[in-house]
C-alpha cells in the first residue's frame, strides 16, 4: 500500500521571467494562497536565479517555497558562471532540480554528473528533485522501462530519503509539446519507479514524493494527480503565470 505522503506542486519556470512581470504573477499566486487558506501540497517556484532574491522577499510569509534549477557539484571554486548548491541555500531555496532533460540534452549531462549535482543538494541541506524520463523513440522502441531504471540506478546518489529527495518523471516527448501519456502509462511508469526506489531505499521509499511533469495544464491536474504513486506535478509552460498555476495547485487542496 502505497503512504499518504503531501503532495508537492512545483513550477520550473527555465529561461522565463523578468523582475515586474514575475513579482505581479507570484504576488498573485500567493495573494489566491492566502485567500484559500490551508493548501494540502507544497508548492514551490524554481525561477531563473537572478529572480530567487526579489521573489524572497514576496513569498516572505506565504507558503510558496523557492527553488533552484541546476547547480554544480563542488561547493565553490574556479567554475565561471556556475552556481553551488550552498549558494541557492544562502539565497532562501529549499530545493533544486538537478538532472532536467534540457540540462542532460543542452549541457551534455549524464546520470553520473546528475549523482554528483544531487549530492551536492543533500551536502548543502536541501531537497533534490531528480528528473527522469525516456525520449519519444525510446518510448517507440519499448525501451521507457529500462531508460529510467538505468537513469534511477545512476542519478540517485546513496543516502536519499524521503525528507531528501523528490524523483520527477518527465517523458522528453511531452515536455512543452502539449502532449501527455495516459493515465495507465503514468501509472506504470510511476509503479515501476516506487518499486525500485523501495529495493535500494528500503523504508524510505514509500514516502518519496514522485511528481510527474510534461504539458501539465489545468485541464489534465486532476486526472493526472489522482493517478496511484503521483504525488504532485513538475509544471514547466503552465507555472508562468498565478491564472495558470493557481487551478492546478487549487487540485491539491
Ligand atoms: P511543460 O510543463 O512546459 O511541458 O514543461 C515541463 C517541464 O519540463 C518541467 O520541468
Amino acid at each position: 500500500m502505497a503512504a499518504k505522503v503531501r503532495p508537492l506542486i512545483a513550477g520550473n519556470w527555465k529561461m522565463n521571467g523578468l523582475k515586474s512581470s514575475a513579482l505581479r504573477e507570484v504576488k498573485k499566486l500567493a495573494g489566491r494562497m492566502h485567500k484559500a487558506g490551508r493548501t494540502g501540497c507544497d508548492v514551490l517556484l524554481c525561477p531563473p536565479v537572478p529572480l530567487l532574491a526579489p521573489l524572497r522577499v514576496v513569498v516572505k510569509g506565504s507558503r510558496i517555497a523557492l527553488g533552484g534549477q541546476d547547480c554544480h557539484a563542488a561547493a565553490n571554486g574556479a567554475h565561471t558562471g556556475d552556481i553551488s548548491a550552498e549558494m541557492l541555500a544562502d539565497a532562501g531555496c529549499g530545493y533544486v532540480i538537478v538532472g532536467h532533460s534540457e540540462r542532460r540534452a543542452d549541457h551534455g549531462e549524464s546520470s553520473r554528473d546528475v549523482r554528483a549535482k544531487a549530492k551536492a543538494v543533500h551536502r548543502a541541506g536541501l531537497r533534490a528533485i531528480i528528473c527522469v524520463g525516456e525520449t519519444g523513440a525510446e518510448r517507440k522502441r519499448g525501451q521507457t522501462l529500462g531508460v529510467i531504471g538505468k537513469q534511477l540506478t545512476d542519478s540517485l546518489p546513496k543516502g536519499c530519503t524521503a525528507e531528501n529527495t523528490v524523483v520527477a518523471y518527465e517523458p522528453v516527448w511531452a515536455i512543452g509539446t502539449g502532449l501527455t501519456p495516459t493515465v495507465d502509462d503514468v501509472a506504470q511508469v510511476h509503479a515501476f519507479i516506487r518499486a525500485r526506489l523501495q529495493r535500494r531505499f528500503r523504508e524510505h521509499a514509500q514516502g518519496m514524493r514522485l511528481l510527474y511533469g510534461g504539458s501539465v495544464k489545468a485541464s489534465n491536474a486532476v486526472e493526472l494527480m489522482a493517478v496511484a504513486n503521483v504525488n504532485g506535478a513538475l509544471v514547466g509552460g503552465a507555472s508562468l503565470t498565478a491564472g495558470d498555476f493557481w487551478p492546478i495547485v487549487k487540485t491539491c487542496i
